[in-house]
């Protein structure tokens, strides 16, 4: 089974989201590939509506989770709302941890809250050497050189840090930075990477279809 995640970030509105789902929305059924769309809190309504409507084989994560549990906690979003739109969920991302603050502690604590009620955590590594938190079970390997660059990991050096990835345990393990429909598959065929995160080239239908297909 072959992940493909799309990390939006902070982008789109409703109306701009309804308009890639329409170009999303005639795409064939894949056979051992698993979409995970992660769109802003806000537009995983729209999203959930959407894909319940057509029936489509996407499944939705949101990007982020609050390491508290439901109560006096303005502004955040906790994992028992979540649950109600989304399956998975980005943990570690090295944007959230650079501008949020988002140490270690946090972010074992934000993976608990969403095992508690049931969502998968996608938890970001930069590294092999970054700790993962007890009960995760997809990793995603994010080089920081990668993200947005337009200069992704060689998929020989991905292979070989998913493969040191998975002698701590049994992870699925995801690359990201950079994949485009170019470059989809040399992540891909290789024995170790279970699949991709893809930010920037996500947000375009057309290329985000064509990722699928290449993958
Ligand atoms: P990118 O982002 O595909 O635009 O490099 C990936 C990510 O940060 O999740």
């Amino acid at each position: 089974m072959l992940y493909i995640v799309a990390n939006f970030k902070s982008h789109k509105t409703g109306d701009e989201a309804r308009a890639w789902l329409e170009e999303i929305k005639n795409l064939d059924k894949t056979e051992n590939k698993t979409i995970i769309i992660c769109p802003s809190y806000t537009l995983l309504p729209v999203f959930k509506e959407f894909i319940d409507k057509y029936n489509l084989p996407i499944k939705l994560g949101a990007q982020n989770v609050s390491q508290f549990d439901e109560g006096p906690f303005t502004g955040e979003e906790n994992a028992k709302q979540v649950k109600e739109f989304a399956e998975f969920v980005l943990i570690g991302h090295s944007e959230r941890r650079a501008n949020f603050n988002e140490d270690e502690n946090i972010l074992r604590q934000k993976c608990d809250m969403a095992i508690k009620y049931d969502i998968t955590p996608i938890f970001l590594v930069q590294s092999e050497s970054d700790s993962i938190p007890e009960g995760v079970s997809v990793v995603a390997y994010e080089p920081l050189f990668a993200i947005g660059s337009g200069h992704p990991d060689t998929p020989e050096n991905a292979d070989l840090v998913a493969s040191s990835l998975k002698t701590q345990d049994k992870y699925e393990i995801i690359y990201g930075g950079s994949v485009t429909a170019e470059n989809v598959k040399s992540f891909t065929s290789k024995e170790n990477i279970n699949g991709v995160l893809v930010g920037g080239a996500s947000l375009n239908a057309q290329e985000f279809i064509k990722i699928v297909q290449n993958a």
